[in-house]
């Protein structure tokens, strides 16, 4: 098997390592932390449209607070009046200015492409970096559209960051098979599409993410989607608006897990996202036999909502409808822990693009869930995993976020504690979650803050 993971960095394993379970259960209510992919939208917007922009709900997690940090470096002031509100005066879609520095994006894969199809379309060059995981990702996907536009746009010779953005002369808008089911792409492609000259067109082949469509057309710039076929025409300009960003349906799914494989519990998880292209994983847990169900749905925007009501669940593995895949990408690596304790086989197709999110996520699941006695096979897009028990052990998180909350999940069932090394990154996207996680009944201990 291959795997694109490498661990590096010991000496900051043992502060950064957390023990879990064995057993507990999660009761009560909660509200997880704004949802990222929302966050990082509204700041981009925000920054680019005429006027004041109040947003509530922002996630103050370090992937979204670096793209906060790169429009403040463009010469855009940002206000945070607290932890989860930003006001954002908009310098309008020209006003931005070149930062003094290269723009560092951290670990958000979400930030780099899609400022980049905002930095295709400004007058001035830019650089942008990442940390060492988003160092190793692929960019070709973007630069690939972003030249067809007539930008100028270089990577590593590995396709990897860091990026220069050269200034733009004249972009001009394309109609864009894109080659695998990404938002991310997508996003990027249209972004850099307000600033072409004509239309510009996304087909996916799969539906992905509609959150870029959804916000565009909230800040008053026309979207046309047309089933797969999403357009644009460009030199649009966008509207300062308010924004309520609801909690994080990727943040909210490890407490869905957890409360559906743990004994006795009970969770109510408030004011969730549920864009029906996000809800893939309550769909799989319901067709494993999930207890959740969706009360009080309302509209947060353009965003539907609603409170996630999850009880103990008798779970049964699945094949895993391959068209859900995409709605569940950034869950699946829970998913895989609610496999592991299922009755019987669930299998995973399709998946291939987990290879390249923070981690190779089918290598670092397999050898996390191996390594704690689960009969899992990592296959070239996906998994094949024999439901059974969990036993306790040491696993790596190849410092990726999700890795690192799933195995904490897996605790709650494990029959001896779990070792989770490397657990900085929950930082990126869900600030406080151990805490929470021990707040709600789950057996959680970590090393003294100064350790
Ligand atoms: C995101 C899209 C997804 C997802 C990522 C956030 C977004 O990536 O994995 O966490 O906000 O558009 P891809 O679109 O590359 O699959």
């Amino acid at each position: 098997m291959t795997t694109g993971n490498t661990i590096t960095n010991t000496t900051a394993h043992e502060a950064n390592t957390v023990t879990a379970g064995p057993g507990g259960s999660v009761n009560g209510e909660a509200i997880v932390p704004g949802d990222k992919s929302l966050s990082h939208r509204s700041v981009m917007f925000a920054s680019l449209a005429q006027g004041r922009s109040n947003i509530s709900g922002f996630l103050a997690g370090e992937d979204s607070l670096n793209t906060v940090a790169a429009f403040r470096a463009m010469g855009v002031s940002i206000e945070r009046p607290d932890n989860t509100r930003l006001t954002i005066d908009g310098v309008g879609m020209h006003g931005l200015r070149a930062p003094s520095a290269p723009l560092y994006m951290g670990n958000a894969g979400t930030g780099m492409r899609l400022i980049s199809g905002v930095l295709a379309g400004q007058s001035f060059a830019t650089e942008v970096t990442g940390d060492e995981s988003l160092s190793k990702r692929p960019m070709g996907r973007i630069i690939d559209p972003l030249r067809q536009m007539g930008a100028s746009v270089s990577s590593q010779q590995n396709g990897c960051p860091p990026l220069s953005i050269e200034p733009a002369t004249a972009l001009t808008g394309i109609d864009y098979p894109l080659p695998m089911a990404s938002a991310q792409v997508k996003s990027c492609v249209l972004l850099a599409g307000m600033y072409a000259s004509g239309t510009t067109s996304v087909t996916e082949p799969a539906p992905t993410r509609d959150h870029t469509e959804r916000m565009l057309r909230t800040f008053g710039y026309p979207v046309e989607t047309n089933g797969a076929h999403v357009s644009m025409q460009g030199q649009g300009n966008l509207n300062a608006c308010d924004l309520e960003i609801p909690a994080d349906i990727s943040s909210a799914a490890f407490l869905i897990v957890a409360a559906c494989i743990a004994p006795d519990s009970s969770i109510v998880l408030k004011n969730v996202g549920i864009n029906p292209t996000r809800t893939g994983v309550i769909e799989i847990l319901q067709l494993m036999g999930g207890n959740i169900e969706l009360h009080n749905r309302r509209d947060a925007g353009a965003e539907p909502v609603a409170d996630i009501h999850v009880r103990t669940s008798h779970l049964k593995g699945i094949a895993i409808p391959e068209a859900l895949v995409p709605l569940a990408i950034d869950e699946l690596p829970v998913i895989f822990i609610a496999a592991a304790v299922a009755d019987g086989t669930t299998t995973v197709t399709g998946a291939e693009e987990l290879r390249v999110k923070e981690s190779d996520r089918i290598a670092a699941m397999a050898e996390g869930l191996m390594a704690l006695g689960v009969d899992a096979v990592a296959t070239p897009d996906g998994m094949v995993i024999n439901g059974g028990s969990i036993g306790g052990g040491v696993v790596d998180t190849f410092f990726d976020h999700r890795i690192a909350m799933s195995f904490c999940v897996a605790s709650l069932r494990s029959t001896a504690p779990v070792q989770i090394r490397d657990t900085h990154h929950v930082e990126t996207s869900f600030p406080g979650f151990f805490e929470l996680c021990a707040s709600l009944g789950m057996v959680i201990n970590r090393p003294p803050a100064s350790a």
